[in-house]
């Protein structure tokens, strides 16, 4: 039974996985409170994850899910948590009483990281640009932290409306009138190709805050582009990866380690 196991035996299932941050992330939060641990990289395609998932996880104690896996994963675990039922995706699985759970941390590493950076969230009007899993995984926490209202404009409007259906307080961004934003989060994939979405000044005044939830690189295009269409502040994603890696960390270790982004 793998709860049984004591050496602390955690990885990440993806595909690519090879420049993952994850294990100096997690080597780092397991040396604050002197854990010896072991986090390997899995890369496995789709149709070689059910059965690498079965044989390593009966002798670990968890793990993280990244892309592409976050939704194929969920058939292989016997419960998931509400936040990951909401998100229909999960990155991290915990074995509790013999049984595999799964929960999801992005949004809520989000929130954290926001937080951090002095956002109050409370009563904030939220345009979110993408309607992929991404968006999916953090509008359960927005709304749990009491945003006024998260709009979605997306380039396949039907995904943006159809995602937006699924939520209380969530629209399909239609009119220009509905801006500005307190906060603008950039969650489409275009980053990785070095590419932003097109921006409109009427979403920004001297309040707004733009934050991309890429991080590096990936980040670059739509932060020059939100500073210099009038947003006040501009952040990637950084502290959102580490946020979620601590959150899952206090899941496996119930330890709250403390974060310092490198
Ligand atoms: P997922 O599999 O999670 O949906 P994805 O396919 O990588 O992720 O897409 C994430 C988001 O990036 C989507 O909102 C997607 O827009 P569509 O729903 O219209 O496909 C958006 N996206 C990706 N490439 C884009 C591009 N070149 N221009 C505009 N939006 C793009």
């Amino acid at each position: 039974m793998a709860e049984s196991i004591r050496t602390h035996r955690l990885g990440l299932f993806g595909h690519p996985v090879k420049h993952s941050q994850s294990p100096k992330i997690h080597q780092g939060f397991a040396a604050q409170f002197g854990i010896e641990l072991d986090y390997e990289l899995m890369d496995v395609t789709a149709a070689e994850l059910p059965e690498a998932f079965a044989l390593w996880i009966s002798q670990a104690q968890g793990c993280n899910i990244t892309v592409p896996h976050k939704t194929n994963i969920m058939p292989l675990l016997d419960h998931y948590t509400e936040k990951a039922h909401l998100a229909q995706a999960v990155n991290t699985v915990f074995w509790r009483e013999g049984q595999l759970w799964g929960d999801n941390t992005d949004g809520d590493g989000l929130i954290m990281d926001l937080k951090t950076k002095g956002m109050l969230l409370q009563g904030a009007r939220v345009l979110i640009i993408g309607a992929g899993g991404a968006t999916q995984g953090i509008i359960p926490s927005l709304l749990e932290q009491g945003v006024d209202e998260i709009q979605i404009i997306n380039r396949n409007q039907q995904k943006a409306e159809k995602l937006a259906a699924q939520f209380d307080r969530c629209s399909n961004f239609e009119v220009a009138t509905d801006a500005p934003f307190d906060l603008i989060i950039h969650a489409t994939s275009m980053g990785h190709q070095g590419l932003c979405p097109d921006l409109d000044p009427s979403w920004f005044d001297q309040n707004s805050m733009a934050y991309d939830l890429s991080y590096g690189a990936a980040a670059q295009p739509f932060l020059f582009a939100a500073q210099e269409t009038g947003a006040c502040v501009v952040y990637d994603g950084l502290g959102m990866l580490y946020g979620q890696a601590a959150l899952a960390f206090n899941i496996w270790f119930a330890k709250k380690p403390e974060i310092t982004l490198t």
